[in-house]
């Protein structure tokens, strides 16, 4: 039999915003060039948290903010010295209108794309990708469902699940 394409999965739980931003930092020592990060999930799960700490571990100098009004944000990373781009399709209607906005240029491009409400493209998305779906499970506990697809991703997840002191930590039931 050959498969025709594996998963990585790792599931966390995250007790506080900062202990989100810190799991994002982990992960984005180990990515490289042209890397897409995909996150979904309901408002105020921790998507933009998130890429705050992908752009920390990226070494990325200036505050994210959200990119609510703006589908996109560009950021200097310094390692690797690419560009991040942080991406929000919490406005887009339509497939349509994200590729009109020329989505596809940073999806296979040089940087580092992290995409929140990335479901809305999820058409155009790279099959090989790291898709992230966080959910709420309390006040301060969110859920982190992280799903690599592609040789590469899977390594980074089985690296970053190494690095993590306790991966199958988990939070209480909500
Ligand atoms: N464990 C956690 N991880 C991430 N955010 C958390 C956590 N606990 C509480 N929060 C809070 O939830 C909110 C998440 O907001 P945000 O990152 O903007 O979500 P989203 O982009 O998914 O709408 C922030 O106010 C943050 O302080
Ligand atoms: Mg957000």
């Amino acid at each position: 039999v050959i498969p025709i394409s594996t998963s990585v999965v790792l599931q966390l739980c995250s007790r506080s915003a900062d202990e989100t931003k810190k799991i994002a930092a982990r992960l984005a020592r180990l990515l490289s060039s042209g890397d897409v990060i995909c996150l979904e999930g309901e408002l105020g799960t921790g998507k933009t948290c998130f890429a705050q700490g992908l752009g920390l571990g990226l070494g990325v100098r200036v505050p994210m903010i959200s990119p609510t009004f703006t589908l996109v944000r560009e950021y200097p990373a310094i390692w690797p010295p690419v560009q991040l781009y942080h991406i929000d399709l919490y406005r887009i209607q339509s497939l349509e209108e994200a590729l009109a906005l020329g989505i596809e240029e940073y999806l296979y491009g040089d940087g580092i794309c992290v995409i929140e409400w990335a479901e809305r493209i999820r058409e155009i998305i790279p099959t090989e990708r790291l898709w992230i779906t966080l959910s709420y499970l309390g006040e301060t506990e969110r859920g982190l469902h992280l799903e690599a697809t592609g040789a590469h991703y899977e390594e980074v997840l089985r690296e970053l699940t190494q690095q993590l002191e306790s991966p199958a930590s988990s939070c209480a039931e909500p």
